[in-house]
C-alpha cells in the first residue's frame, strides 16, 4: 500500500496491546482516515463509495430474499410473488434488490465514464483498471443470472436467447457450440436444472466481486487516486486526508443518490423492469419482442447490428474486452481530457454513441434502427482502435498547471478568485 506517515496513536491499553499483535486498526486508519486524497477531486470521485454501498445492499437484500425463494421451475415464479405479498417487508427487500441492480449499473457506468474522461486507466493505474473490467464482467454475469430467477417470460426467453449465442461456435467447429449450450443448460432446453445452477452461481458471484473489489481498492491505494488535472500528488499541499474531506463528500453524494434510489423503490419499483416478467415462464409461447434489462441494451444493439451470428457474438464480447487494452491504446502523454481540446469532443461523441446504441437495442431490429445501430457500432470500435491512438499523438494539449494545489489555489497559493487577505479586525 502507498506509504505515508501514520498518525494512528492507540490510547487505550487494549488498543496498544492489539496494535502490537494485529495492527488492523492502524492499517484501516492509514488507508481510510489518513490516506492522502487529491484536494481537487470532484463529485465523480464519489462513485466508488456509491458502488461499495450498492454491493453491500445487493448482498444483504439478496441473502434475505434467498431465505424465501424456491429455485425450481415449478415454484420460482410463485415464490417471488409470495415474497412480495406475504413475507414481512418482502416487498421492500425485493424492490431494493431489483432496483438496486439498476442503481449499481448506473453508478458503475458513471464510474467508468469518469475513468475514461480523466485518463484514470493510464500508468500506473493499468492493473486497477483491468481489475475494474473484471468486476464489470462479473457484475454482468451476476445480473444476467439473477434476472432468470423470477422465472417470468422475459427471464426464460432472455436466458434462451443469450445462452443460445454459444451455438454460433458450430460454424467453426460443427457440434461444439451445441454441446456448450447443452452443458450450460444442463439438458436439451432451458429448464429447472438451468434455473438451479444459475441460482447457485448468482449467490456465489457477489462474494467473488467483493474479493475483486478488495484487490481493486488495494491497487488504488498503491497508485494513489487520480484527479481532474491528471497530475500526481507531489507535495503535502496537493492533498487532504481522506477523512473527513473525501468521506464527507462521499456521504453527501450517497444521500442524494439514495433519494433517487428511494423514489424508484417506493413509487415506481417496476418501471425499470419489463411487464412480460409478470407472466410466468412458458416455453411454448415466445414473447414478440425479447429485450434485456436497460444496462445490457448497448451490447444487445451491437450483437444485432451484425448480420452474421458468430461475428455479432464476437463483436459484443469484444466491445467489453477491448476496455482491457485502453491503457495502451491511448497514446496521449496527458491524462485528463480537461487539457485535451480535440479528444474531449471524441469522448462526448463516444458517450452519445453508447446512449444511442442503448436506445436502438430497445427497438426491433429492422429498417433504420439496424442502419443506425451499425453506424454507432462502427464508431464504438473506431473510437478505441483508431481515434484514441491517433489523436493521442497528433493533438496539442493545453498547458497543465504545475501542481494539483496550483489548479485549485492559483499561482498565488490563495483560493482562485480571492483578492488580498482582509485586514485584521481592530478592537
Ligand atoms: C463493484 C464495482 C466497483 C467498486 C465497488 C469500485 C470501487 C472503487 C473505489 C472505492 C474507488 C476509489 C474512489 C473513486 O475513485 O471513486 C475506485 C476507483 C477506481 N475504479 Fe472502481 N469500483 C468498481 C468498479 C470499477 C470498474 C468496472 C472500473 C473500470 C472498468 C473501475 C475503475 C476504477 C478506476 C480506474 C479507479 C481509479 C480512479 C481514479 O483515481 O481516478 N472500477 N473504485
Amino acid at each position: 500500500m502507498a506509504t505515508h506517515e501514520s498518525t494512528y496513536r492507540p490510547t487505550s491499553s487494549i488498543g496498544k496491546w492489539m496494535d502490537a499483535r494485529l495492527p488492523v486498526a492502524r492499517m484501516m486508519h492509514a488507508q481510510f482516515v489518513d490516506f492522502p486524497t487529491p484536494r481537487n477531486i470532484n463529485y465523480l470521485w464519489t462513485t466508488g463509495g456509491l458502488l461499495s454501498f450498492f454491493l453491500g445492499v445487493q448482498i444483504v437484500t439478496g441473502i434475505v430474499l434467498a431465505m424465501h425463494f424456491a429455485p425450481t421451475a415449478a415454484d420460482a415464479f410463485n415464490s417471488v410473488e409470495h415474497i412480495r405479498r406475504d413475507v414481512n417487508y418482502g416487498w421492500l427487500m425485493r424492490n431494493l434488490h431489483a432496483v438496486g441492480a439498476s442503481m449499481f449499473f448506473l453508478a458503475v457506468y458513471i464510474h467508468i465514464g469518469r475513468g475514461l474522461y480523466y485518463g484514470s486507466y493510464k500508468a500506473p493505474r493499468e492493473v486497477l483498471w483491468i481489475i475494474g473490467v473484471v468486476i464489470l464482467l462479473l457484475m454482468m454475469a451476476t445480473a444476467f443470472m439473477g434476472y432468470s430467477l423470477p422465472w417470468g417470460q422475459m427471464s426464460f426467453w432472455a436466458v434462451t436467447v443469450i445462452t443460445n449465442l454459444f451455438s454460433s461456435v458450430d460454424s467453426i467447429i460443427p457440434g461444439l457450440g451445441t454441446r456448450i449450450v447443452q452443458w450450460l443448460w444442463g439438458g436439451y432446453s432451458v429448464s429447472g436444472t438451468t434455473l438451479t445452477r444459475f441460482y447457485s452461481l448468482h449467490y456465489l458471484l457477489p462474494f467473488v466481486i467483493a474479493g475483486a473489489v478488495g484487490l481493486h481498492i488495494w491497487a488504488l491505494h498503491v497508485a494513489g487516486q487520480n484527479n481532474p488535472t491528471g497530475l500526481e500528488i507531489k507535495t503535502a499541499s496537493d492533498s487532504v486526508p481522506m477523512t473527513p474531506y473525501a468521506v464527507m463528500k462521499d456521504g453527501f453524494a450517497l444521500a442524494v443518490f439514495v433519494l433517487l434510489f428511494a423514489w424508484f423503490v417506493f413509487y415506481v419499483p417496476d418501471y425499470l423492469g419489463h411487464p412480460d416478467n409478470y407472466v410466468e415462464a412458458n416455453p411454448l409461447s415466445t414473447p414478440p419482442h425479447i429485450v434485456p434489462e436497460w444496462y445490457f441494451l448497448p451490447y444487445y444493439a451491437i450483437l444485432r447490428a451484425i448480420p452474421n451470428k458468430l461475428l455479432g457474438v464476437i463483436a459484443m464480447f469484444s466491445s467489453i474486452l477491448l476496455l482491457v487494452f485502453i491503457p495502451w491504446l491511448d497514446t496521449s502523454r496527458v491524462r485528463s481530457a480537461k487539457y485535451r481540446p480535440v479528444y474531449k469532443w471524441f469522448f462526448w461523441l463516444f458517450i452519445i454513441s453508447v446512449v444511442a446504441l442503448g436506445y436502438l437495442g430497445s427497438k426491433p431490429p429492422e429498417g433504420a434502427y439496424v442502419l443506425w445501430a451499425r453506424i454507432f457500432t462502427v464508431y464504438y470500435f473506431l473510437h478505441f482502435l483508431v481515434i484514441m491512438p491517433i489523436v493521442g499523438v497528433t493533438e496539442n494539449p493545453l498547458p497543465l498547471p504545475r501542481s494539483i494545489a496550483e489548479s485549485v489555489l492559483g499561482k498565488s497559493g490563495q483560493p482562485v478568485g480571492v483578492g488580498a487577505p482582509a485586514a485584521p479586525e481592530r478592537r
